[in-house]
């Protein structure tokens, strides 16, 4: 049979263009290794610029009291004690750099009176840490990578989609996949092998993740033999639109809630004031030169309830609709017009600090933040869980295929603090790029793929456009997503999840028999009907995750069991594919944490 495909060879093959692909093929490219970067849609339009209100780093220029070990504390507390505590350790003590290091590359932060990098409040943060250029850093972050890759020698494949790995024994060897325009394939052969593919936000109707991310390099991993790791946990950020529906999802940044926005019901309380310690019930506001701070004359509590992590303020939202005291379209009011009682001229303040946020709401609902509240409820933002990889390497379980961004694991445990994902993509994208380069250099030449079974692929992947009749891949996707939004959202119990995982079976067998009417060229019902196996996957691993875990913590809440138990806080869920193809879970003892580190964390509680 001849060949279907066209044949590309790199080093290094990076597979997305969001901040921690680009940060890895900058690296990888560095030593002189060939590096090609695919992405699923156009070079910039990566999730990291859904990361609008900073960048999480302990550089202490707004409060000096700030260090690695504050951060490295904040974000074991934050992910509730389950994160790998090496890889906490390795991003609190290499994010500052990173960020000097993008600022040497073009990145221009908003400053300090004295011109130092402005640093703002974020939810879990103990000081000021999130280095940010209005609400607008991850569009920032972006812009500087792929100015300076793009003269790193870096060869960019755009809309292009991988769906399959090629392994000899447990070592990754290459890629398939086609071009969205004109359906062709491409083979690539690489000696190395770094994931950088984002979240799963689309497997839940209501997200703030757009179409690309479903969870393809999970499941790319998944189905090459690696471990996931923590999969039941996902971020639900309190403050996505509500109004109107079309726009419902999209994200609102906690920069809002940074510069002084509060959250109030129907009633008009602030109802974040409800059960948070008492330290943060005597706070005021008040203006301070470089931008909007909560003081209650002691400094350790500068920061406003509507700043505690996003689980909790999510569930809070959620709660206050379910009691009737949502806002008119089902969630909360955000207000950051208030400050006008406080600031001289907050119109222009605003439009400053949020310039993004003024534009989302004025055109998109036809409000203007400076006058009016805002409405808001949570939307899924983040997955936790994915890729388990080691911490200092970001190889995964299968040699020579390396994570690094949102799709690996590990870092944020639980719960992930806002602002620590920026940090993290700049952090472990340059360390994932390097070893995928060191581990790329140990290979003298690219393994053989056989050309039989490409093809054989090849001709599976064009199932649902070649199959004359059955189900439409929208329908299957549509019926996923409100599956997941209602049975595996912010409100999990076991007869729900059952309930999920046996309606996901049954999807799994209708997505075999989609249909995509039409030819190759730019299809998308026929690219939905195979993403269908990536969505599917990630969601029968984050409800069977979710399943055993018979306790609540961080972003995975059971009814049945709403507090922490102390056997949650052992182990972390590991789910890999069994001999017989099948799905399966098991617990793993939680990375023990050193002496020192123990000294850290109790001395910042
Ligand atoms: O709210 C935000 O600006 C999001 C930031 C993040 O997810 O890190």
């Amino acid at each position: 049979m001849s060949e279907r495909y066209t044949t590309h060879e790199y080093d290094v093959l990076i597979i997305g263009a969001g901040g921690a692909g680009l940060r890895a093929a900058i690296e990888a490219a560095s030593v002189g290794d060939s590096v090609g970067v695919v992405c699923k849609s156009l070079l910039g339009k990566a999730h990291t610029v859904m990361a609008e209100g900073g960048m999480a780093a302990s550089m202490g220029n707004v409060d000096e009291r700030d260090d690695w070990k504050v951060h490295f504390a904040d974000t074991m507390r934050g992910g509730q004690y389950l994160n790998n505590c090496n890889m906490a350790e390795h991003h609190a003590k290499e994010a500052a750099d990173r960020v000097h290091e993008l600022e040497e590359w073009g990145a221009l932060f908003d400053r300090t009176h004295d011109g130092k990098i402005l640093q703002r409040n974020f939810g879990g943060h103990k000081y000021p840490r999130l280095a940010h250029v209005g609400d607008r850093t991850g569009l920032e972050m972006i812009r500087t990578l792929q100015d300076h890759g793009i003269h790193q020698g870096l060869d960019f494949h755009m809309e292009v989609t991988i769906f399959h790995f090629f392994c000899e024994g447990n070592r990754v060897v290459g890629a398939l996949a086609y071009e969205r325009e004109k359906g062709r394939f491409l083979l690539f052969k690489a000696k190395a092998i770094v994931i950088a593919t984002g979240g799963y936000g689309r497997a839940f109707k209501i997200t703030s993740n757009s179409w690309e991310y479903t969870g393809d390099g999970q499941t790319l991993a998944y189905d090459a033999g690696a471990d996931l790791l923590d999969m039941e946990f996902v971020q639900f950020h309190p403050t996505g639109m509500v109004w109107p529906p079309s726009v419902r999802g999209i994200l609102v940044t906690e920069g809002v809630r940074g510069e002084g926005g509060i959250l109030t019901n129907s009633e008009g309380n602030r109802f974040m004031f409800e059960d948070v310690p008492p330290l943060y019930q005597s706070s005021t506001a008040d203006n301070e030169e470089e931008g909007w701070r909560y003081v209650t004359g002691d400094k350790e509590a500068s920061r406003p309830p509507e700043l505690l992590t996003r689980d909790h303020v999510a569930r809070k939202i959620v709660k206050e609709v379910k009691e009737g005291r949502g806002s008119e379209h089902g969630g909360a009011y955000l207000d950051i017009a208030w400050i006008k009682e406080h600031i001289k001229d907050s119109e222009s303040h605003i439009k400053k600090k949020l310039p993004s946020m003024y534009h989302q709401f004025k055109e998109l609902a036809g409000v203007d933040i400076t006058k009016e509240k805002m409405e808001v409820g949570p939307t899924t933002h983040y997955a936790m869980g994915g890729i388990r990889v080691d911490a200092d390497t970001q190889m995964s379980t299968v040699d020579g295929l390396f994570a690094c961004g949102e799709c690996a694991a590990g870092l944020h445990g639980a719960n992930r603090l806002g602002g620590n994902s920026l940090s993290d993509l700049l952090v472990f994208g340059k360390r994932a790029g390097e070893y995928a380069a060191k581990f790329a250099e140990g290979l003298d030449s690219f393994s053989e793929i056989d050309s039989d079974e490409v093809n054989r692929l090849v001709e599976e992947a064009l199932k649902p456009v070649d199959r004359t009749e059955g189900e439409n891949p929208y329908l299957i996707q549509q019926e996923l997503q409100e599956t997941m939004q209602d049975l595996a959202g912010i409100w999990r119990s076991e007869v729900g999840l059952k309930e999920a995982i046996d309606r996901i079976r049954g999807y799994a067998e209708r997505a075999k028999h989609a249909h995509a009417p039409g030819n190759r060229e730019y299809n998308p019902g026929w690219h939905t009907a195979l993403d269908l196996h990536n969505l599917l996957t990630v969601s029968e691993a984050l409800c069977l995750s979710a399943e055993q875990r018979t306790e609540s913590r961080g972003g995975h809440y059971r009814e049945e069991f709403p507090a922490k138990s102390e056997e949650g806080s052992t182990y972390n869920t590991v789910v890999r594919k069994a001999r017989d193809g099948s799905m399966e879970v098991e617990r793993v003892p939680v990375v023990p944490q050193s002496d020192e580190m123990k000294v850290i964390i109790g001395a910042n509680e």
